[in-house]
Parts: C-alpha cells; structure tokens; sequence
C-alpha cells in the first residue's frame, strides 16, 4: 500500500486541532513535532510538518501529497489545489480594521489609505473588486501595532476572538472573507494515493460529524412517546424500550450539536425526564 504524505502546520493556530484530528481518526504518529517527519504504525501516513505559509507550495510541487492549511494561507498562495474537505475549526475572517477614532464612512474612506498586510493578494483582489484604490503595505506580523506606530492608516488581518483588535484600539469594519482549516490534495494525485486519501477522509469525517452530534436517552411516560419522537430526529428513528416500571419507556436517539437546546426544550415541555446526553466517538453514516 502506497504512504500518503500529509503536511500539516507546524506550530499556530492550526497545529493543535490537526493533530488532534489525525489522532482521533485512530491514526497515531511516532515522533514529536521537534522533527520534520512522523510516521504511523496504525495508517499509511507520513505527517510533514512545515510553516502554514509554505504548505501550498509544497503540496503544488507533490513534495506532499495532500495537506491541511487555513483557506485563508490557501487563497493568499494563489496555488490552485483542490479542497477536498472543509475541516470546521479554526474558524476566522479576514477583515478590514481601522482605529476607533477614525469616522469609516464605508468603503470609500479607504481610497488612498495605507493598509498594513500579511495576506497582500487577497487584499489585492479585494480593492479591485470594489474599485478602490489603496496602497497596500506588507507585513509578515504585528500588523495589528501598524497604524499606531504611524506605518498604515488600517489593517487587514485575520480576525478570530476580536480582542488583538480591541487590545489595540482598532474596529473591524469590512469582513472581506471567512475561512477555516481545510483539507486540501495535490493535483493529479496518482488513483494509489487518492485512495489512501479516500480512507483517510472516510475516518476524518466520521470524527468531524460525532464532534458535532451528541447521544441521548430520556425517560417518558407511554402516552407520551408519539410527541417526543416527534421532536426527535434520529439516524432512522428513535429506539423505544420499555422500562421495568409499567407505563414508562426510554427513548434512545442522536442529536446535533446545533439543534441541541431547542430540541432539549421541546423534549421537557414534552414531558421527558431524565435526560442524558452522552458524546459519541465515531459516527459512521
Ligand atoms: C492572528 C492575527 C491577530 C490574531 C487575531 O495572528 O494576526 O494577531 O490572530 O486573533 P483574535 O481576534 O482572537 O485576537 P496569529 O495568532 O495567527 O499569529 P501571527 O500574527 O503571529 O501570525
Ligand atoms: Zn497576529
């Protein structure tokens, strides 16, 4: 069987999740993230850890056959690598952030201003698009302390909790886009390759989806069951099982993570109790 070769994050904002990803797929690794390469004992991979910034290039010049980076370092790259599966974590926005003292009137404020960057050609794009023109200064870090050393009138940066920005007086006033981790492959992957990254999406995706699917069990009288089952989605439908105690059953069913509470609440009013919501390891759908 061929090794697919992944290249993941190093160290940052991406690296944590990753790796906890690869592990919760089942797949453990041999060494540290110290050195450069790890193998696994468990699944035909080899983990490459690189800077995000350096992932597309590699993965575009099939050093890596597949990797995990931000859209956003993606599309910055300009590589045209296919996303083979959008991750759900690392959630941020790329946006426009000017000072608080500034009167940002809209897009327009931003003609002939100074916009300190990492992410120069999506910024680029950006001002095209809307006809603005801008100068744009590049940066590798600390864009955020930019216009308050006197370097740029506003920022464009990556934007996740939002308090880099209000630690440093700035507002965020234009989301320009949203990214999050995603899976992507090296174009033309030979069909031995592809199929390992088949097996190894197969495993990510059932860990994605239990992430965001809970278990649970409640208690409910007879005459109940019809309204509760009603409220409860489930893969198929509900299980019901009697309980010792006459007249009483338990409802067994699955739940995702965002239907939750208003679901919980329906289920109360519906007159469950005892309800138990359990997380689920692996879901295989
Ligand atoms: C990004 C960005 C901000 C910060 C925003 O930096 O440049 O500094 O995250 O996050 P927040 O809205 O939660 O405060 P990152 O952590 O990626 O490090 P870097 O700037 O050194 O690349
Ligand atoms: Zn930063």
């Amino acid at each position: 069987m061929q090794t697919l070769k992944i290249a993941l994050q190093k160290s940052g904002r991406l690296s944590e999740m990753s790796l906890e990803l690869v592990g919760e797929a089942g797949i453990t690794l041999t060494n540290g993230k110290r050195t450069l390469l790890a193998q696994s004992s468990t699944f035909p991979l080899e983990v490459l850890y690189l800077r995000d910034d350096d992932i597309p290039q590699y993965v575009f010049d099939k050093v890596a056959d597949a990797g995990i980076i931000g859209e956003d370092v993606l599309r910055e790259s300009q590589y045209p690598l296919e996303i083979v599966h959008r991750l759900g974590f690392s959630k941020c926005r790329l946006s426009i952030a000017v000072p608080k003292e500034q009167n940002y009137s809209g897009l327009s404020w931003l003609n002939g201003k100074r916009i300190a960057t990492s992410f120069p050609n999506i910024l680029n794009a950006f001002l095209a698009e809307n006809g603005i023109k801008a100068e744009i200064h590049f940066l590798n870090g600390s864009v955020e302390i930019a216009p308050a050393i006197g370097l740029a009138d506003c920022i464009f940066d990556i934007v996740s909790s939002g308090s880099t920005l209000v630690s440093n007086g700035l507002v965020e006033t234009e989301v320009v886009m949203k990214s999050e981790a995603v899976l992507v492959a090296a174009p033309g992957l030979p069909n031995e390759k592809r199929s390992v990254l088949d097996d190894f999406l197969f495993r990510i995706k059932s860990v994605l989806v239990a992430r965001d699917t809970k278990y649970i069990l409640l208690n409910a009288p007879n005459e109940k069951l019809d309204e509760i089952c009603r409220v409860l989605p489930g893969m198929k439908s509900p299980t019901v099982m009697p309980l010792a105690l006459e007249g009483w059953s338990s409802v067994h069913s699955v739940l995702s993570e965002n239907e939750f509470w208003s679901i919980i609440n329906q289920l109360k009013a519906a007159g469950a109790q005892g309800i138990l919501v359990i997380p689920i390891e692996k879901m295989i759908l």
